[in-house]
């Protein structure tokens, strides 16, 4: 195997990413708008891939969990119960020489980490924001963007028991957009203003709640590694009780070992009845549980596993790219540039590269594209691509992170047979056109 000769460097992830066409600065032709970002076409795929495997996981394969989209604005009376009107703030301080805002949390220095000025006292900034609804702006109009999905699924906990008659534990998965207005962004799509969260509100009965949640730490990570994360660079972080949400009786957050270090992918709270509880009491409506058992209502206890699309995205990116040296046909070394992602997040399955332009070629390279990508034994987006040379446009492949190339050449016409050719290892082997939705789809799948 070739050997891996770089360390990870944000930049040139972020350069390849907007070159292939996965994440593209917002409103870039005005400027741009500070930390958010458009998913371009692979973007969109991988994404898409990454919310899939994720809800085929969580919903699809179990049989204690449903579905919910909420709508982002909701009530606002939401806030004021489950506290996040009072408590979603962070520490602001502001240097009086350079007047750039910092999350006093997030740095180590007591004076300004760019130019050394002095710091003002912390002060609490909100990161919800706001809106008006209707044609008023007016205190009685405002409206928030919401910064967290979970309270979509609290205040239909009714709803969803009386219309699913799902009995304890059972659980509610979202996805949707969240937003906050952070003090600091910054990594790439790592921390920004407007992201997409995947939660879960798993609801158990009262003292069961510390069993489920060590349960659902090792399902969660179990979904990275799964989704080919190298296991070595994921860890489990126990909160401080001083780093606690005001929600939370205990939380376990996923970190990733980044570039600048491990930070926060996921995190796995208990939330004990604190939110059922208190849109109880905002509301008057009653959130309980009957239980058949006990014959009593019971207020369920929440585990509450939640991350960010992004930042899953984010750290498959990462933990994908590599930089290797290999020799080409004509003795010279290159470096090689691959995202190495599992093939069931990739954003493109298979190219079909006919080896020439000629047009001897043309219809059977159609041909096979068209039957790879109508075949049902293949998931996914098919690329077709005959531009520049067959090196380049492997290399090409490599670095969007296409597990197979399919090349249809001169013989393929005489023996019906193509070349697939791997990623990774870059073996190549050839099959029969017959074999080859089979043959793709057992080593799309790993079989
Ligand atoms: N409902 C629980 C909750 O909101 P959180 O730890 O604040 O908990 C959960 O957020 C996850 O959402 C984080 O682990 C991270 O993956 C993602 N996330 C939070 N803020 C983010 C931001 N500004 N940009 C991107 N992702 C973010």
């Amino acid at each position: 195997m070739p050997e891996n000769t770089s360390a990870i460097d944000i930049e040139k992830l972020t350069s390849l990413c907007k070159r292939r066409g996965f994440v593209f600065q917002s409103s870039e032709i005005y400027g741009g708008l500070a930390s958010t970002w458009d998913y371009g076409p692979l973007g969109v795929e991988l994404k898409r891939n990454v919310k899939d495997s994720w809800w085929k996981t969580m919903v699809w394969e179990r049989d204690d969990m449903v579905g919910l989209d909420a709508a982002i604005l909701m009530h606002p009376d939401t806030w004021r119960a489950s506290g996040h009107l009072e408590n979603f703030t962070d520490p602001l301080v502001e240097c009086s020489d350079c007047n750039k805002r910092f999350r006093e949390d997030h740095i180590d220095s007591v004076t300004c980490p760019d130019c050394g000025g002095k710091l003002s006292d912390p002060r609490l900034f909100h990161l919800m924001f706001k809106t008006h609804m209707g044609p008023v702006e007016e205190e009685a109009a405002i409206v928030y963007f919401r910064p967290e999905t979970a309270q979509g699924i609290f205040v239909n906990f009714n709803n969803v028991v009386t219309s699913t008659r799902k009995k304890l534990p059972f659980g509610i998965a979202q996805i949707g957009k969240s937003f906050r207005n952070e003090i600091t962004t910054g990594n790439f799509i790592f921390r920004t203003r407007e992201f997409e969260m995947m939660e879960i509100e798993y609801f158990v009965m009262p003292g069961e709640d510390e069993k489920v949640h060590q349960k659902w730490m090792q399902d969660c990570m179990d979904w990275y590694t799964n989704i080919g994360v190298k296991p070595e660079n994921l860890r489990l972080r126990k909160h401080e009780d001083e780093e606690l949400s005001h929600y939370a009786k205990a939380t376990y957050d996923i970190e990733y070992n980044f570039p600048w270090g491990w930070g926060e992918i996921q995190g796995i709270a208990n939330r004990t009845d604190f939110d059922l509880k208190a849109h109880m009491t905002m509301s008057g409506e009653k959130l309980t549980y009957f239980d058949e058992v006990s014959g009593q209502h019971v207020i369920p206890y929440v585990i509450e596993p939640s991350l960010g699309v992004d930042r899953a995205v984010m750290t498959l990116l990462v933990d994908a790219y590599t930089e290797e040296e290999t020799t080409t046909a004509s003795g010279k070394t290159e470096t090689r540039v691959l995202l190495k992602l599992d093939p069931s997040v990739a954003p493109v399955k298979v190219a079909v590269l006919p080896l020439s332009r000629n047009e001897r070629l043309a219809p059977l390279a159609k041909s096979v594209y068209d039957d790879i990508r109508k075949n049902r034994l293949i998931e996914g987006n098919v690329q077709f691509d005959d531009a520049q040379s067959i090196g380049r446009r492997y290399r090409r492949q490599d670095e969007i992170g296409t597990p197979l190339c399919v090349t249809v050449d001169f013989d393929s016409l005489d023996d019906g047979c193509v070349t697939i050719r791997e990623r990774d290892s870059m073996d190549q082997k050839r099959v029969s056109i017959t074999n080859l939705a089979q043959e793709i789809s057992s080593l799309l799948i790993g079989d």
